[in-house]
């Protein structure tokens, strides 16, 4: 089994989108540039949303068209049409759709049911392929794979039956996210178990917020089940301003230095010591 893992930096999206104080548009440049710099391959730096709901991502066109291009692959999420148009006049090589395996967490971050989440998640992957011509790629995100702060524990099921659809709907990677970091590793274990069966584990990432501690530990579970992929974020910031309570996900520094250690190389190389700079400039610009 490969020996290769790629860490998919969401720092600038997952990790800005929690911070109440607005983020500058320079330093949110700033941050994207020094993260594709250390030769991370891929940046999640924007998120078409409402700024009615989430208003620190307001200028994410302005932070993609700004970056200089060619550094890395720009990643933003979309969450309807209008998100996904707005995203397309834009340089983004990959556009994320999102859904959760709840009805709460549907309702709480997105206004609508799940039954309506499958339907409008489905009608964007449409358009999206009808926009695009196969350069632009396509991530679909499952949130509260094990756990949801509104309805409680999840079954691995139901994460499965959203990952085959995503999957055949024409995602080319599905991340699976625990958003509100309690996940254990027998929980991660029993959840991978059920999708791995109906989407093939490089197909996969682990998007493993760190509330508990536990998101390296669950990052050791999905290395078992065959996945190469895992999400984290510069300086562990982050949170989803819908999962309360919810910490930042894994530090992209500890993701880098654990699987180093277990003898694993690293997509891109990244610049071991770029990382720890570009950390620090992330601490500077959320003031901490
Ligand atoms: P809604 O209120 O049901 O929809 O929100 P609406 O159509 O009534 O729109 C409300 C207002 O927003 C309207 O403005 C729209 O025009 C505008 P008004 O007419 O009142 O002036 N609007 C938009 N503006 C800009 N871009 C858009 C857009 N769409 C509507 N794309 C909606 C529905 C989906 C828009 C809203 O609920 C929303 O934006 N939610 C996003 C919440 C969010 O961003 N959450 C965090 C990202 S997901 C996450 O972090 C989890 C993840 O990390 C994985 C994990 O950890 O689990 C991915
Ligand atoms: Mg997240």
């Amino acid at each position: 089994m490969s020996k290769i893992v790629e860490i998919f930096e969401v720092g600038p999206r997952d990790g800005l989108q929690n911070e109440q104080v607005f983020i500058a548009l320079a330093d949110k440049i700033a941050l994207t540039e020094a993260l594709a710099r250390t030769g991370l391959p891929r940046i999640e730096c924007a998120s078409f949303v409402s700024p009615k709901w989430v208003p620190q991502m307001v200028d994410c066109a302005a932070v993609v068209t700004g970056t200089t291009p060619g550094l890395a692959e720009l990643y933003a999420l979309a969450p309807n049409t209008r998100g996904l148009q707005d995203a397309l006049q834009t340089p983004v090589q990959g556009i994320c759709v999102f859904i959760a395996a709840t009805e709460g967490f549907n309702r709480a971050n997105t206004n609508i049911s799940l039954a309506g989440a499958v339907e409008r998640v489905q009608a964007l992957i449409t358009e999206f392929k009808k926009n695009t011509s196969g350069a632009i790629k396509l991530r679909g995100y499952i949130s509260c794979v094990t756990e949801c702060p509104y309805d409680g524990v999840v079954n691995p099921s139901e994460v499965a039956r959203l990952a085959k659809m995503l999957h055949r709907a024409g995602c080319d990677e599905v991340s699976l996210g625990d958003t509100i970091g309690t996940a254990h590793p027998e929980q991660v274990s029993k959840m991978l178990e059920a999708v791995v069966q109906v989407v093939p584990a490089d197909l996969l990432a682990g998007h493993y917020h760190d509330t508990a501690g536990r998101a390296l530990e669950n990052i050791d579970v999905s290395l078992e089940y065959g996945l190469r992929i895992f999400d984290a974020s510069i300086a562990g910031l982050g949170g989803c301003p819908y999962a309360p309570g919810a910490k930042g996900n894994v530090d992209t520094e500890k993701v880098y230095d654990h699987l180093i250690a277990q003898g694993y190389d690293i997509l891109g190389v990244p610049d071991r010591a770029a990382l720890a700079d570009v950390a620090q400039l992330a601490r500077k610009i959320v003031g901490r």
